[in-house]
């Protein structure tokens, strides 16, 4: 996402530790048919990344606070949730992940790694948190690394995946895969005993492996579920990347900046060995070239796109030696996405669903098992404003032309010429054991639920 820090709510609120089911959303949403979205919890403090503990407890990250628990208040004779807070850290900025009795956070500089203990939603204080990974690249204004761990064939927690993003809006830096900005890095963890027993010296930013780069600022990054062919010894990725600005570029009108370039969903193949220097990375355009949303955006400032088509290659014309065939010449290892998404939409967050082993009415149909859901924290730069809300991709994502979206919304802020005013801004997602998938919404201070509602005969 490309919110700025300014925009956040820094200063703790006195929150409830209890919310009564029913409470309306700060400003209204509409929801696809056959599904319903309820507030879980409301008056938060910027919520960003969430996970799902062992104990089916929801942390989420409140960006500048810590982290705060979510769990169903059976005992009260109102239904509602319980929150609680697990660890207060204003350095915590997005990311978050949980293994067991290990709960990762990401700051500007590191990842830290709690004790935690899910029967108590608690970390266990006697042991300080331990930077795991450190020497993280400053992400500029908003220093939001997101983390993904690893695991084998049997679960095992192998490794974490750490994505970093710009310094500025173009970074030429960027170029260099070495630079460490907008790519993704690969930490292998050592063999070590399972809960709370930590690696003997943390690992450095500068020695992992880069599994990816050329991505402006991969928010949200997730493993398939559903098949794919790629060969033993690689591991498939895909990435929500957000594309830069580029209204303030020469040689691009402010009607076509409007309308391009376009967000990506990207597929990445890295090699598991990460001794292994072939494949190389690929680049994902960043920041030399872009992907183009609306060619036809302004026919007559900028008319020599009209005639490509969505999802071509396009030079941000940062250099002379790299033009639009530059950009689109496979030789040059320059990736398309494998989805376009609408400019300014700003992409945060991708999860897959998988159907739980035990259906329910509340589950997301089981026809949508392996297919990707991402969150669109919303434009800020675009009128009219797009973004703000959920969407269902399909999976393997389609290729994008102008006739097929190839997603579609499934919760989105009705209200859409308000935003951000009080809309959701949905930023972290995570799919409980019920199949429902939970959302944070960090700009009005919300966790939500998305669930399957049958549709009823009119
Ligand atoms: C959130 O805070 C506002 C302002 O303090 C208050 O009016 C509202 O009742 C709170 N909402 C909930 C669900 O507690
Ligand atoms: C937050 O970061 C600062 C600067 O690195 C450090 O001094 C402080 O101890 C950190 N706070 C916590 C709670 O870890
Ligand atoms: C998976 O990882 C775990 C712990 O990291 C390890 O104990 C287990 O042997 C691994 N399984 C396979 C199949 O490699
Ligand atoms: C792509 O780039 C290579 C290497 O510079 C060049 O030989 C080739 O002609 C280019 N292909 C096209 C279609 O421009």
């Amino acid at each position: 996402m490309k919110v700025l820090a300014s925009l956040l709510a820094f200063a703790s609120i006195a929150t409830a530790t209890f919310q009564a089911d029913g409470t309306a959303f700060k400003s209204p949403v509409t929801v696809a048919a056959g599904f319903r979205a309820r507030v879980v919890f409301s008056n938060l403090t910027s919520p960003g990344g969430i996970a799902f503990d062992d104990g089916h407890n929801l942390l989420a990250v409140e960006i500048g606070v810590g982290v705060s628990a979510y769990s169903r208040n059976t005992a009260s004779t109102v239904p509602g949730w319980d929150r609680t807070v697990v660890l207060k850290n204003p350095n915590v900025t997005q990311g978050i992940q949980v293994n067991g009795r290990r709960l990762f956070v990401s700051t500007g500089q590191d990842v830290l790694v709690y004790a935690y203990e899910p029967a108590t939603k608690s970390v266990v204080n006697s042991v300080p948190p331990y930077p795991i990974i450190d020497g993280l690249p400053a992400d500029g204004e908003f220093a939001s690394h997101t983390i993904l761990l690893e695991t084998n064939a049997t679960g095992g927690v192998t490794g974490m995946l750490v994505g970093s993003g710009p310094k500025e809006n173009i970074d030429l830096a960027a170029r260099d895969p070495t630079s460490g900005h907008s790519q993704i890095r690969r930490f292998m963890f050592p063999t070590i005993q399972p809960d709370t027993v930590f690696p003997p010296v943390p690992l450095h930013w500068a020695d992992g492996q880069v599994v990816a780069y050329g991505l402006r600022n991969p928010a949200g990054f997730a493993f398939p579920t559903g098949p794919t062919v790629t060969p033993a010894g690689r591991k498939d990725l895909f990435v929500a990347d957000n594309a830069a600005s580029i209204e303030k570029l020469p040689g691009f009108t402010p009607q076509f900046a409007n309308g391009n370039p376009a967000d990506e969903f990207n597929h990445v193949i890295y090699e598991m060995n990460p001794i292994s220097t072939s494949p190389v990375p690929i680049s994902y355009g960043y920041p030399v070239c872009a992907t183009l949303w609306n060619p036809s955006a302004d026919p007559v400032g900028d008319p020599q796109y009209v005639g490509m088509h969505r999802g071509d290659q396009f030079s941000l014309q940062l250099t002379d030696a790299i033009d639009d065939s530059w950009c689109q010449n496979k030789t040059n290892l320059n990736q398309p996405p494998a989805l376009s998404f609408q400019a300014h939409s700003s992409p945060a967050d991708v999860k897959f669903f998988t159907a739980p082993a035990v259906s329910n009415m509340a589950s997301f149909p089981s026809s949508l098992s392996n297919d990707a859901f991402v969150s669109f924290f919303g434009s800020f730069d675009r009128s009219p404003p797009t973004g703000y809300g959920v969407a269902h991709i399909p999976f393997p994502p389609s290729s994008p032309s102008e006739t097929t979206l190839g997603y579609r919304f499934i919760v989105q802020a009705e209200l859409l010429n308000t935003c951000p005013g009080s809309c959701i801004t949905p930023d972290g997602l995570a799919f409980g054991v019920d199949g429902r998938l939970y959302v944070s919404s960090t700009l009005s201070g919300e966790l939500f639920l998305v669930e399957s509602s049958p549709v009823v005969p009119q």
